[in-house]
Order: C-alpha cells, then sequence, then structure tokens
C-alpha cells in the first residue's frame, strides 16, 4: 500500500455516494434541501431581475396599490414560503427518522456490538462478545445492524464515518449509542468529527466492512494472534517491559483484563494494521521504527513519549511486536 492510501485518501463513498441506509436517509434529505435551496434561489433571482427591470420603466404602481403589492410579497416570501419549505424538510426528516435504525430494531435484527472508546487522538475498538480488543482500525460485516457504543477516556471526539451516515460525539463518562450499517463491502475512513487537540486531523479510524466469513476470520485472527517466538522476540519482550512500553499499552497480545484502562493502543495484531499511529504513517517496519522513536514528530500533541533505543533493541521490539524486515 502507498502512503497515499493510507487513511482518508483511500475511503470508498461518502455522503454523496452511501454504503449503509443511514447514510442514504441523509442523502436524500440533503438532495431535497438542495432542490428546494436552488428552487427558491431561482424564483427569488428572476424576481430580483424583474423587479430592477420595471423599475428602470415608468410604469412602477404607486401609493395604495404599491403599499398592497409589497404586503403581499411580505407575506407570501417572508412568511408563506419560508413555513411551506421548512415543513416538507421537516416531514421528510420525521420519515427518514421512521427509517433509520434504533437500537430496539437492531437487536431485533441480530445486531453485532461493537464499543469505541475515544482516547487523545485514537480510538480502542472492543468486540465484547468475542473477548477481542483492538485500535484505530474498525471491521464490521455487511448486511447486519452494528450497534456502536460510544465513549471516551479523556476527550471528546465525534465519530463519523461519512459513507455509512450518521454522527455522533463520544463524551467522558457517558454512553452515546449509533446504529449504523453497511449494504456492501467497503473500506471507509472515520473522520474526527470535534476539534479535540493538536492531533485532531491525525485521528483516522480504518473501517472495513466486509463479508460475514472475512469478518470471522479477521476477529478470530487477532483472538488468536500470538507472540512470534525466536532469541530475537524474546529479547524484543524484554525491551517491552524494560522500556516501559507495557504500563501503557497493556500486555501486547491477547486481550487486557476486562476493565483496564489502556492508556495507549492494544497492540495485538499491530504489524497487521492498514496503518499505523491512526492514519498518519503506512505500517511498515521503517516507520514503525521512525515513530517509536519519536511519536511526536508525526502525531503532534501525542502522549507517548519519544524511546531513545539502540538499533539492536528497537529492531528486537518490532520482531516482538510482529513487524517482518
Ligand atoms: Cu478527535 Cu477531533
Amino acid at each position: 500500500m502507498a502512503l497515499d492510501e493510507v487513511g482518508s485518501a483511500a475511503a470508498e463513498g461518502g455522503v454523496l455516494d452511501p454504503h449503509g441506509p443511514v447514510a442514504r436517509v441523509a442523502e436524500d434529505l440533503w438532495w431535497l434541501m438542495f432542490w428546494l435551496g436552488l428552487a427558491v434561489f431561482v424564483l427569488f433571482a428572476v424576481l430580483l431581475a424583474l423587479g430592477l427591470w420595471r423599475r428602470r420603466g415608468d410604469d412602477v404602481p404607486r401609493d395604495d396599490e404599491e403599499a398592497r403589492l409589497t404586503r403581499w410579497w411580505l407575506v407570501g416570501g417572508g412568511v408563506v414560503l419560508p413555513i411551506v419549505g421548512i415543513s416538507v424538510v421537516f416531514a421528510a426528516t420525521l420519515a427518514g427518522m421512521r427509517d433509520t435504525p434504533t437500537e430496539a430494531s437492531a437487536a431485533a435484527d441480530g445486531a453485532l456490538e461493537i464499543e469505541l472508546v475515544g482516547h487523545q487522538f485514537w480510538y480502542e475498538v472492543r468486540y465484547p462478545e468475542a473477548g477481542v480488543v483492538t485500535a484505530n482500525e474498525l471491521h464490521m460485516p455487511v448486511g447486519r445492524p452494528v450497534v456502536f457504543r460510544l465513549t471516551s477516556r479523556d476527550v471528546i471526539h465525534s465519530f463519523w464515518v461519512p459513507a455509512l451516515g450518521g454522527k455522533m460525539d463520544l463524551i467522558p463518562e457517558r454512553e452515546n449509542v449509533l446504529v449504523l450499517q453497511a449494504d456492501v463491502p467497503g473500506r471507509h475512513v472515520a473522520r474526527c468529527g470535534e476539534f479535540c487537540g493538536l492531533s485532531h486531523a491525525h485521528m483516522e479510524l480504518v473501517v472495513v466492512a466486509e463479508s460475514d466469513a472475512d469478518f470471522e476470520t479477521w476477529l478470530s485472527g487477532i483472538g488468536e494472534t500470538g507472540a512470534p517466538t525466536g532469541d530475537e522476540a524474546a529479547r524484543g519482550e524484554e525491551v517491552f517491559a524494560s522500556a516501559d512500553c507495557i504500563r501503557c499499552h497493556g500486555p501486547a497480545y491477547g486481550v487486557p483484563d476486562d476493565g483496564q484502562e489502556l492508556a495507549g493502543p492494544d497492540l495485538t495484531a499491530m504489524a497487521r494494521r492498514a496503518s499505523l499511529g491512526a492514519g498518519v504513517l503506512e505500517n511498515t517496519w521503517d516507520n514503525a521504527a521512525a515513530f517509536i522513536r519519536d511519536p511526536a514528530e508525526f502525531k503532534p500533541g501525542v502522549d507517548m513519549p519519544a524511546n531513545d533505543l539502540s538499533d539492536e533493541d528497537l529492531a528486537a521490539l518490532l520482531v516482538y511486536l510482529g513487524y517482518d524486515r
């Protein structure tokens, strides 16, 4: 994968190219408002032109007649027209809300639950049923509603996948629920929709919508990922502990204790993720090495400190984390 394919450049679909029912509702509303707005704009542009043209001549109505006409234009254009326009949009919005899946309707349709926890510039992704925890990459099956439980550890982000619709905040000490569904396989990118600090633009969550079979393969793959074996990996494990990586990231393999608060992303299967640092770098050996050395160079404001490791220790650490040279 080339660097320009990391993050949003590789996103499929968008607000006007919806890949799911929730996004389609929003798209329909958008077009309705666009055509209504355009119609009103054209109407008034024509009226303005007509008015200016008539002013030039001498056939302008006077006195009572003019006052009566003025009142009609004010009432018609300033009261009746907005009421009609807003009512149409309001009715369409209500209809759209009726077509938008809710937590209850999703549960009835066999929804999958995903917990999304916001952190300062990254996302923790939990699959409670499977007992899988990962970060910055979210996989979901197509054709099945997904109930997202959104919360945050230390900052407010806004979760938004343009191609799938919806936008909802991740707020500490509060759970917001958003139901989304992907109808076709695709690779999307969730943008943070709320300014959250220096790296607000550097926290892209890769969202992969895939077939049930591919999703199960991915999920069980993460669940079964174990540490590489060999002398270098063993040394890497020592570095992981002695350099204090373990304090924020938890164990590099396996699931952290339920309820354990991680300050840094879970690293299980990290080497297989599409990007590094939540969309800032292509996930390669060299980039991972550079990122571990000085994360702030790529991600301003990041909590992770720089690490002054020897070349050998860094290489061993990367082997332990599953990278190939
Ligand atoms: Cu997270 Cu803006």
